[in-house]
């Protein structure tokens, strides 16, 4: 049975596009990247979108009176693809009770950090100002929190002495890419 996955994105989409070739190349087994949710337009992740043929849809939270209402706007555009699962890849925007309501148990975050260290924007940034000698990566259920639901699985990285902004992120999302597409065909996958 083939799984409709909705990633959403706010960014650069380099977690989306890891997500679609693990897809292609089987590295994760019955699913499909149905579309991509972002809220906010001109991002790359659309420019990725369109090279893989995915489907995109963009709703502006600001273009609508309350959070409820934007929720249920993409509430709206996940029924209509029978979006089954929903993998957050860089979406800056905690979820609400509209969305929960439905998918709880559903959907699944990725974070820079090992948590419950460093929650929230910018958190290889706040790893490096701290002086940690170890950071990583968190993939967690969504709750209501801020990076707060439970987690299924984290991988550590070494903060080195010359380290700076540059150099570590591309370590956290070397593992991320790798990492996220494992934990994805493990959970639809029963593994
Ligand atoms: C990723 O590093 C992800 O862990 C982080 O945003 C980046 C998105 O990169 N998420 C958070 O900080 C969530 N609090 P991408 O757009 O290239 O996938």
């Amino acid at each position: 049975m083939v799984t409709k996955i909705a990633v959403f994105a706010s960014g650069s989409g380099s977690n989306f596009e890891a997500i679609v070739e693990a897809v292609i190349n089987k590295k994760i087994k019955n699913a499909e990247i149905t579309l991509l949710l972002t809220d906010k337009e001109n991002i790359y992740a659309i420019e990725r979108a369109k090279k893989y043929n995915i489907k995109t849809v963009t709703h502006i939270a600001k273009n609508f009176e309350t959070k409820k209402h934007y929720e249920e706007e993409v509430l709206k555009t996940l029924k209509e693809e029978k979006i089954e699962f929903i993998v957050l890849a860089g979406y800056m925007r905690l979820i609400g009770e509209t969305l929960l309501n439905v998918y709880e148990g559903k959907i699944i975050n990725i974070h820079p950090s090992i948590l419950p260290a460093f929650k929230g924007k910018d958190a290889i940034k706040m790893a490096l100002d701290y002086g940690v000698k170890y950071t990583g990566v968190s993939i967690h259920w969504v709750d209501s929190g801020m990076d707060t639901g439970k987690i299924i699985d984290q991988e550590v990285v070494k903060i080195d002495e010359n380290e700076n902004y540059e150099t570590l992120a591309k370590k956290i999302h070397k593992i991320e890419h790798k990492l996220y597409p494992d934990v994805i065909n493990r959970i639809l996958n029963k593994q």
